[in-house]
């Protein structure tokens, strides 16, 4: 059976502030920078999901890729999406809201539902110019 990988790419708009309490504020302003200003800043992240699996003799998918957007939006984007990471995330209440932490959040909340398939890649945009990439090890 031909096995495919299907991305679905997502977006959601949040504000963080990146800050480790555990260390001083001086300590936060030298790791961080401006991307630990107390007031926060924001981001246009994209999030590209990708599931692989078999694809299905009768339909022809690996995955219905517009059930694979509803999956997306229900599990992550509507809790994500317009919100203060640091401060409306329960996920982020104890952790970091960095690209990389945000990318493992998206993938723990995925893997498990998007059965039939298997998640194989997330790669979530920051920016323009940097993202990173995850695979749930
Ligand atoms: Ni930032």
């Amino acid at each position: 059976m031909p096995r495919c990988v299907v991305t679905r790419r997502m977006h959601f708009n949040a504000a963080h502030r990146l800050f480790n309490p555990r260390v001083s504020d001086a300590e936060n302003e030298r790791i961080f920078g401006a991307c630990s200003n107390p007031n926060y800043h924001g981001h246009n992240y994209n999030l590209d999901v990708s599931v692989e699996g078999d694809i299905d003799p009768v339909t022809g998918y690996v995955l219905d890729i517009a059930r694979l957007k509803d999956i997306v939006t229900e599990r992550l984007v509507r809790h994500l999406d317009h919100k203060n990471l640091n401060l409306d995330v329960p996920w982020f209440q104890d952790l970091n809201p960095t690209a990389e932490n945000i990318a493992v959040v998206c993938w723990r909340v995925l893997a498990p539902a998007v059965a039939p398939a298997r998640l194989a890649h997330i790669r979530l945009w920051e920016t323009e110019r940097n993202y990173v990439d995850y695979e749930g090890t």
